[in-house]
């Protein structure tokens, strides 16, 4: 597949095989996420790989919208050290989720809504956060990767040069 392809395919999905993800996979994957750049290069990102079934639940216990997680293969939170900004994050979170997706592996990034459940599970020390964890494995056979979820059009997306429509300042 390629980057685009990958990209635009890239759907997030909560339904996972039970097949483990091979580890030259997981490595790419992570790769991927290190690989990303950041602000100053300052490469506040980390990464932990949770596959531990106990440990599962206990991450999906500090999110609402999580009830995905322990039937996923890997989870990989995505932590950031002190001073890390979300867009460093996210820029690693997607780059591991475009790069798995181009391997045939689904994900979905879930929120710790709990931020305190999260980085006493994780054993995150002083000043450390879980900016998002990836629920990840490949596809349970059957379910569609994608529910149809439409985006805006591109040309509301885009705006040329100046805000356009209602609240633009002069
Ligand atoms: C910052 C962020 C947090 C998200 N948190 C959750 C979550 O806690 N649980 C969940 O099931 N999906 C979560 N999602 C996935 C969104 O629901 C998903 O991106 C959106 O519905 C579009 O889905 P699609 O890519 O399948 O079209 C999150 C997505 C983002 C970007």
């Amino acid at each position: 597949m390629d980057a685009y392809r990958a990209i635009v395919t890239k759907r997030d999905t909560r339904k996972f095989s039970p097949e483990p993800i091979p580890e030259p996979v997981l490595t790419r994957i992570l790769q991927a996420g290190r690989m990303a750049g950041s602000s100053k290069n300052t490469q506040p990102v980390r990464a932990i790989l949770v596959t531990e079934p106990a440990r599962k639940e206990e991450i999906a216990s500090c999110g609402q919208f999580a009830t995905h997680v322990p039937a996923c293969a890997a989870a990989i939170a995505v932590v950031l050290t002190p001073g890390g900004g979300a867009f460093d994050a996210g820029r690693a979170a997607q780059n591991m989720m475009v790069a798995a997706w181009a391997e045939g592996v689904t994900s979905c990034p879930t929120s710790m809504h709990d931020a305190a459940c999260a980085n006493r599970v994780l054993g995150l020390p002083e000043g450390h956060s879980v900016a998002i964890v990836l629920a990840m494995g490949y596809p349970e056979a059957g379910t569609s990767v994608n529910l149809g979820r439409a985006r805006i059009p591109l040309d509301d997306f885009v705006h040329s040069d100046h805000w356009r429509g209602e609240g633009a300042g002069g």
